[in-house]
């Protein structure tokens, strides 16, 4: 593990509506890391904080008649509102209407504009008012709509201001391509590769007062206002100290993880890095871009109105409950689908059934005792030594899940030696242990059952912090920094401490009644067979094609048509291509990670010159198209039928 400190950021949120699961996800995985890297004993940083400026804001504040700045001091009221009650434990908020950010962003861009690489022109664009951005013609959707939101664009002529962008094209396709690490997932280095192969613009990076006055004025052309995502992706240095504090920007900078979704993967995979450039600032270690929590396969936006709100979630189950659902069901990189029945369903299996009911039987069984201590334990036997490698597997796991940012396997292998923990006591019995009198035995079962839960307890603190402090108390460990060193450790639980009662942790949560008849009548009522059964098949002729989950790894539009996209798709062990007939419906990025259902042993073909082994299944209506994919993660390569 690396010892040098660090430097955690999520992306600033606009202050244009209420945080969502989408906000909430970025910011408890940054809180929940940054936890973990304190256990290793690293030094760390957390930074989150709000994006003020720009014209979603502007609009904001006329919709609900205040000023911008109130519009701001409003709204930032509700992000630090709700990371309170997640318990995020973050160590600077930035808001970039503060001065000390204002100050550096007028520094930046005097500086620049000094050494000319920012200069004036004339522009003639399609501006996008929702994505803040300008496309140029060819960029558009069918006639003048927003190849990112989809949306319509305005077409707008204006002198503005611009950065040489475009003359750090070739560096960042080095940088890139020499830094493995630089753009992580690898597929979305790959994307940003993949942008980069058509010329790189420069980008503009005001915006006329005349369009829009909320913004950091140039310091140069009073007229002007910057550009709110130059404004905003400087927040990452001006808060650790750039051109301000030295001392702490190099003990900060640079990041070890920005954290972002995959929607803003071009403004920081391809602004930033060239912003930094002409500044000579070293790069960040990793951009790491997570995927999207969806209704159905729909993303959750305000503007789409389905939305979760965690505020609601963390009122309803629980504080730790709900971001424990966050963690450990999204695949780090892919998308995930959000719905209470999944939540409810993992939080009962995981939570009230696995750890509750391991939790509840040792403890319950410590106090029983005639001394409800933690026992001295004796001579292990192979039982008890098999579940103790299992416990310290965990430990190793989730060490390996943190290096390669793959938290929710980390978490199933510590919720696997809860499940382990379980199958111990039913193999040593401990109740027969003390009907039997044989006390040297019971004494090392209920030892190794505690310890188990220390180290479990310590692992999952920095997911479920207050849960896990609950356990430890009553275990009699107290406000001892907790450190990875003493969970590498088997048995430093001290014998001779009292257990206290945890009362129950994770109480199970009851599916309505009524909610499970209708489920119970769905599953009983006869089936239908309907009356027109021409072109029946028997099951012997389905199963002749083998359905196989496959997951895409890469993407990319084939040229010359519109319709086609080729894909790299994983089956379990095995690499393959398709070429599918999803582009007007799909692009690229919104495939790239998903797992779909696929023919698995039609026999290949060329389709538009290029080699395609295999067909994916998607469901057709009218105009409507959606891919066939399962319903929550289950690995490559499985067979479907
Ligand atoms: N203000 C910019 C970021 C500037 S960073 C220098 C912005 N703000 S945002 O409030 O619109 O979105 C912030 C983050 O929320 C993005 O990373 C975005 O990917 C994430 N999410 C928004 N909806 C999401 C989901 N449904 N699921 C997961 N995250 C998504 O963009």
């Amino acid at each position: 593990m690396p010892k040098s400190p660090f430097y955690i950021t999520t992306p600033i949120y606009y202050v244009n509506g209420k945080p969502h699961i989408g906000h909430a996800y970025t910011t408890v995985l940054a809180d929940v890391l940054t936890r973990y890297y304190k256990l290793l004993g690293i030094e760390s940083h957390f930074l989150t904080g709000t994006d003020e400026h720009g014209s979603k804001v502007q609009e904001a504040a006329v919709k609900n008649h205040m000023t911008p700045q109130e519009q701001c001091d409003t709204t930032v009221g509700n992000f630090i509102e709700l990371w309170k009650k997640l318990d995020i434990y973050y160590d600077d908020f930035i808001r970039t209407t503060e001065e000390r950010h204002k100050t550096i962003v007028r520094k930046i861009l005097q500086d620049l504009y000094d050494r000319e690489l920012i200069y004036k022109a004339e522009y003639k664009g399609w501006y996008c008012v929702p994505c803040e951005r300008f496309f140029t013609e060819k960029d558009l959707l069918e006639g003048n709509l927003c190849p990112e939101c989809k949306r319509p664009t305005n077409e707008l002529v204006e002198s503005n201001y611009f950065f040489k962008m475009s003359s750090y094209q070739e560096w960042l396709i080095d940088y890139i391509n020499t830094h493995p690490s630089f753009i992580l997932p690898s597929y979305r280095a790959n994307e940003t590769l993949g942008f980069l192969r058509q010329p790189l613009g420069d980008l503009c990076v005001s915006r006329p007062k005349s369009r829009l006055s909320w913004g950091i004025e140039l310091p140069f052309d009073k007229d002007y206002v910057c550009y709110v995502w130059f404004d905003a992706l400087v927040n990452y240095i001006s808060a650790v100290g750039y051109m301000a504090d030295e001392k702490k920007f190099n003990k900060w900078w640079p990041a070890s993880y920005h954290l972002i979704g995959k929607d803003i993967l071009t403004t920081h995979t391809v602004y930033w890095p060239t912003m930094l450039k002409s500044m000579n600032i070293e790069m960040p270690k990793t951009i790491f871009a997570h995927g999207w929590w969806l209704t159905g396969d729909q993303k959750m936006g305000k503007s789409l109105g389905n939305t979760v709100n965690p505020m609601d979630m963390a009122e309803k189950y629980g504080v730790d409950a709900f971001k424990y659902f966050l963690m450990a069901e999204m695949v780090l990189g892919q998308d995930a689908t959000f719905t209470e029945d999944a939540f409810i369903s993992k939080y009962n299996t995981d939570l009230a059934n696995d750890l509750g009911n391991f939790l509840n039987r040792v403890i319950k069984f410590i106090l029983k005792q005639p001394s409800p201590i933690i026992p001295e334990p004796g001579i292990n036997d192979d039982n008890d030594i098999e579940f103790k490698n299992e416990v310290m597997n965990a430990v190793n796991a989730m060490e390996t899940a943190l290096l390669e940012m793959k938290l929710n396997k980390g978490i199933d292998a510590v919720i696997a030696s809860v499940r382990a923990g379980n199958r111990y006591m039913e193999k040593t019995a401990p109740w027969k242990l003390a009907k039997e009198g044989n006390l040297e035995r019971l004494n090392s079962v209920l030892y190794n059952t505690a310890e188990a839960l220390r180290i479990i307890s310590g692992l999952l603190y920095p997911v479920i912090p207050e849960k896990a402090s609950v356990i430890r108390k009553a275990l009699g460990i107290g406000d001892e920094k907790l450190i990875i060193d003493d969970l590498r450790i088997w048995g430093k639980l001290k014998p001779g401490i009292s257990v206290t009662d945890t009362g129950v942790l994770f109480p199970r949560i009851e599916i309505e009644k009524n909610e499970e008849k209708t489920k119970e009548k769905a599953l009983s009522a006869p089936i239908q067979v309907s009356e027109n059964v021409v072109d029946m098949i028997s099951i012997d002729d389905f199963f002749k094609a083998k359905l196989k989950t496959a997951k895409i790894l890469k993407a990319e539009k084939v040229t010359k048509t519109d319709k086609l996209l080729k894909l790299a798709i994983e089956i379990g062990k095995e690499e393959r291509q398709i070429v599918a007939g999803i582009a007007l419906f799909y692009t690229p990025e919104q495939v790239i990670g998903k797992t779909i259902v696929i023919v698995s042993n039609l026999k290949p073909a060329k389709i538009c010159g290029i080699e395609s082994h295999g067909m994916l299944l998607a469901a057709k209506i009218d105009d409507k198209l959606k891919l066939v994919t399962v319903d929550g993660e289950i690995p490559s390569g499985a067979s479907v039928g």
